[in-house]
């Protein structure tokens, strides 16, 4: 049975202290022995102490939103893997479709990320997702192949306990338009067979893929109870907790059944 993931990409968003006061109001509402819903908020950079400081200890994990592939070094601007595990970050999201469409990653700057973050013992969440007109031309499986390809181009079935896919849309990320629940269950089915076909049966299984864009707590239940859902990727809900721990307990009320 697959566990719960609801992470918060809180992307470039929140000052030090409404970011403080969104991480205290989540501690206060998660159970510290929070078995059925892993619960993450990955916030900008320069508040991941803040909020590390105040989620330490409770069910609450935080991550990051990008790293660099080098060890610390002469890479202005850039954010060692090394360091993340040094504030005691457990997990980094990479590929996010802002980062593909506005800063130009490629597959290949993608993929050295992952083996990086791998690397250091990091939780590595993947992003993949199709334009709208990828997928108006029917092109979206051969997005995610490519995605998926590339992004984990030399990563070994060993890893995989570190490694969750999420798929997001592009077209449903903070536009308001979030897939239908069919439509997100058809990418999640052709995500987890592709993990069977190159991987394992074992890993395809075991492998949570979540689903992001646009999720609210009116649609979250329903996309979470599709079969091959595992969690979600919250943006812009994510940033007020009478959004984001609806969306939380949503998950809980699914895993008890
Ligand atoms: P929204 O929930 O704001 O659509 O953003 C989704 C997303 O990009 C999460 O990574």
């Amino acid at each position: 049975m697959r566990r719960f993931l609801v992470a918060g990409n809180w992307k470039m968003n929140t000052t030090k202290e409404s970011g403080a006061q969104l991480a205290k109001a989540l501690v206060t509402e998660v159970p510290e022995e929070n078995q059925a819903v892993e619960v993450l908020v990955c916030p900008p950079f320069p508040y991941l102490t803040t909020v590390g400081d105040i989620v330490n200890g409770s069910g609450v994990g935080f991550g990051a939103q990008n790293c660099y592939q080098e060890a610390p070094g002469a890479y202005t601007g850039e954010t060692a893997t090394e360091m993340l595990t040094d504030i005691g970050c457990r997990s980094v999201i990479l590929g996010h479709s802002e980062r593909r469409h506005i800063l130009k990653e490629t597959d290949a700057n993608i993929n050295l990320k992952v083996k990086k973050a791998l690397d250091a013992g990091l939780q590595v969440i993947l992003c993949v997702g199709e334009l709208q007109s990828e997928r108006e031309s029917e092109q979206t499986d051969a997005v995610l192949n490519t995605q998926m390809t590339g992004g984990l181009e030399g990563v070994d079935a060993a890893a995989f306990d570190q490694i969750v896919v999420a798929y997001e849309p592009v077209w449903a990320i903070g536009t308001g338009l979030t897939a239908t629940p069919d439509q997100a269950e058809s990418a999640h089915q052709y995500l987890r067979n592709w993990l069977k076909e190159h991987y394992s049966a074992e890993i395809a299984d075991s492998t949570r893929i979540l689903y992001g864009g646009s999720v609210k707590p009116d649609n979250a239940k329903e996309l979470l109870s599709q079969e091959n859902v595992d969690g979600a990727l919250v943006g812009g809900a994510s940033l007020k907790p009478d959004l984001f721990i609806p969306i939380i307990q949503a998950a809980a009320e699914l895993s008890a059944g």
